[in-house]
């Protein structure tokens, strides 16, 4: 019997694996001829249409990730040809908007949008960039489906040895300071200048609430902001910035502003919208909070193209961002002293010394971002920036300074380039002892990451660094909006405790009065810890790993208790991935959770 269901099981799996390596060749064979139909062809073959369909079929499973690089690997074989070929601007214009509508499933609209908007950088990528492999493109672009490149090259960034025991920093206990430091923390406004209430929630595009009638009452785009894929109205926005300056600016020592303030219509941003954008929030937040100072860092919306952060030796205006480094320098003048100024024009990244033995890191790490299509040009540390933040932790060490880091993109995010998150840990890992704390936002969710100490062999569990998450004023998609403020110890540097605000959007959007604000959590108090330290962290993982009721606490926060995602739910499963990126500090350990 045993025996039976044991052949039983096998035979199955073989059939699966003939199955799937048979359904996988056709895939290929199918997108290899389609691609080369598409040059002439106005509409793309029925077979093709299959192809991608079936592709999306087989998600997240081992086959679909081969079938995913190699069918990028064909499409860009193609591509680079038919440019290598002679194709001019307008037929590989042509050309990618049949395969934008093909293989994206966006409509029109959105595939001419970026087409129009990325060309450009693409071009000039696809002619300067001699060894630029389809191999290449599809690692970078598809690294979490395990696409990988020989050839790719495992740049590492020289880190000084480790310190003696006996130069770790004391702790300095003479500060005068009477009490904690409180710290509020903004990220993701994401404003949408066209957002219109009672417009169409339930569009086609990657962005709704701007347009269009919707097709019953429930469809449409709520006053206050929407759980659908929307971005924030400029009322919101005021909202938010009003009630903390009622409430708590008063008690704020100061602000930090994890980036992404354009919203989501990523196919129609330009450099003029953009700029205007960023210097009316700027401008806001420097109008309703004059007397607190703001350290900012970009995201990755802010530059056009969306995500595109240009090498420094790309000096062509029409596709450098260099500009959004120099808007930068002179919008963020308001708050940071002169001496940033260099490090914010070579790449959006500083440190500043803020008070005795306290320095804000702020970096760019919007240059990790594998939707920064200029990663595919270089993608060894960008703008030295990298070895920049090893100096910078180099000297903190010498000085007998604590550091708080400000990086939009979370460390171990899926999307965040291997190498570069690679190194990024390896330096985490050598000056944990005087990192205090990072702070990310990016991600919309009010998620965790927990370093464990790499090197001590005999206590893996060991918590050496913790990293917070801002979340997001935008619901994009499906939360309710929130802000969090710390309490943080004005000698160590470390965060004490924080209280998250958040409001109901159902409830807010029962009417046009101001949505009521609340605090939805305070972190020690929910979480039942004696303190914030990094044991007690240990103490958390410990019990999250064994208790799923307080992983679904996790989860209600995570989400700021939107009804939508409540109701979506996270089984056991759900759970255990959530658990998982906590300590996922890497992109390889999450693409493996
Ligand atoms: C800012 O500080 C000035 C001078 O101390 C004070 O007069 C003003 O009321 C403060 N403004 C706000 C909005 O707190
Ligand atoms: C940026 O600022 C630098 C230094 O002020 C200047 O040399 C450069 O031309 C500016 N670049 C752009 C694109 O504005
Ligand atoms: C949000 O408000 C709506 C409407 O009042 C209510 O039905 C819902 O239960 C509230 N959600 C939460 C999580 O409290
Ligand atoms: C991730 O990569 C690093 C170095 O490349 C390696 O040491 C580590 O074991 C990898 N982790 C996983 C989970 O694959
Ligand atoms: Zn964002
Ligand atoms: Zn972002």
């Amino acid at each position: 019997m045993k025996k039976t269901l044991f052949i039983l099981v096998l035979c199955t799996f073989s059939i699966i694996g003939v199955y799937s390596s048979i359904q996988q060749d056709r895939i290929l064979e199918a997108v290899r001829n389609g691609v080369v139909k598409l040059l002439t062809a106005d509409r793309a073959p029925n077979y093709l249409t299959k192809a991608v369909k079936n592709i999306s079929k087989i998600k997240d499973t081992l086959e679909s990730d081969e079938t995913i690089c190699q069918s990028c690997q064909v499409v860009v074989h193609q591509v680079l040809t038919y440019r290598r070929n002679g194709a001019n601007k307008d037929s590989m214009k042509t050309y990618f908007n049949k395969l934008c509508k093909i293989f994206t499933g966006w409509g029109n609209t959105a595939c001419h949008g970026y087409i129009d908007i990325e060309i450009d950088p693409v071009l000039y990528m696809m002619d300067n960039k001699n060894d630029l492999t389809p191999e290449r493109v599809c690692a970078i672009y598809f690294q979490a489906q395990k696409c990988v490149d020989p050839d790719a090259k495992k740049w590492i960034i020289p880190l000084p040895p480790p310190p003696k025991k006996n130069e770790e920093i004391e702790e300095d206990d003479d500060d005068d300071q009477i009490g904690p430091l409180r710290i509020l923390h903004l990220t993701d406004i994401h404003y949408d200048p066209l957002y219109k209430p009672g417009s169409n929630a339930v569009c086609k595009d990657p962005l709704c609430c701007q347009s269009g009638v919707p097709s019953k009452p429930g469809n449409a785009a709520g006053y206050w902001g929407d759980y659908n894929v929307c971005d924030m109205p400029r009322h919101s926005v005021l909202n938010l910035l009003n009630h903390i300056k009622e409430k708590y600016i008063k008690d704020i020592d100061f602000i930090y502003y994890t980036g992404d303030i354009i919203s989501h219509k990523s196919w129609a941003s330009s450099k003029s919208e953009n700029t205007k954008t960023i210097k009316e929030i700027y401008g806001l937040f420097a109008s309703i909070f004059p007397n607190t100072t703001i350290y900012p860092i970009l995201g990755n919306h802010e530059p056009h193209p969306t995500d595109f952060y240009s090498p420094e030796d790309v000096l062509q205006n029409q596709i450098s961002t260099q500009w959004i480094f120099n808007l930068s320098v002179t919008e963020w003048s308001r708050w940071l002293p002169e001496s940033t100024q260099d490090t914010i024009l070579k790449g959006g990244y500083y440190s500043v010394l803020i008070k005795p033995g306290f320095r804000i890191i702020a970096i760019n790490s919007n240059f990790c971002f594998t939707s920064n299509l200029w990663l595919m040009y270089e993608d060894e540390d960008p703008r030295d920036q990298l070895a920049w933040l090893v100096e910078e932790l180099y000297k903190a060490e010498k000085n007998k300074e604590r550091v708080h880091i400000l990086s939009h993109i979370p460390p171990g995010e899926i999307l965040c380039h291997k190498q570069w998150s690679n190194q990024f840990h390896k330096i985490i890992n050598r000056f944990a002892h005087i990192i205090s704390a990072q702070f990310n936002g990016h991600t919309h969710i009010d998620e965790l990451k927990v370093f464990l100490d790499e090197d001590d062999e005999s206590d893996t569990d060991k918590v050496i660094n913790v990293a917070f998450n801002g979340a997001s004023f935008t619901t994009f998609v499906g939360f309710n909006p929130n802000f969090k403020i710390y309490e943080v110890d004005p000698s160590s540097a470390m965060v004490l405790d924080y209280d998250q605000y958040i409001f109901n959007l159902t409830k807010a959007n029962q009417n046009t009065t101001p949505p009521q604000w609340y605090k939805q959590y305070s972190f020690k108090n929910a979480y039942n810890l004696h303190d914030m330290s990094l044991p007690s962290f240990e103490d958390l993982l410990e019990k999250m790993s064994k208790d799923d009721d307080l992983m679904w606490q996790y989860y209600r926060f995570l989400v700021r208790d939107s009804d939508v995602k409540i109701k979506e739910g996270c089984n056991s499963k759900c759970l255990k991935k959530l658990l998982c990126y906590i300590t996922a500090v890497e992109t390889n350990e999450s693409v493996n959770c």
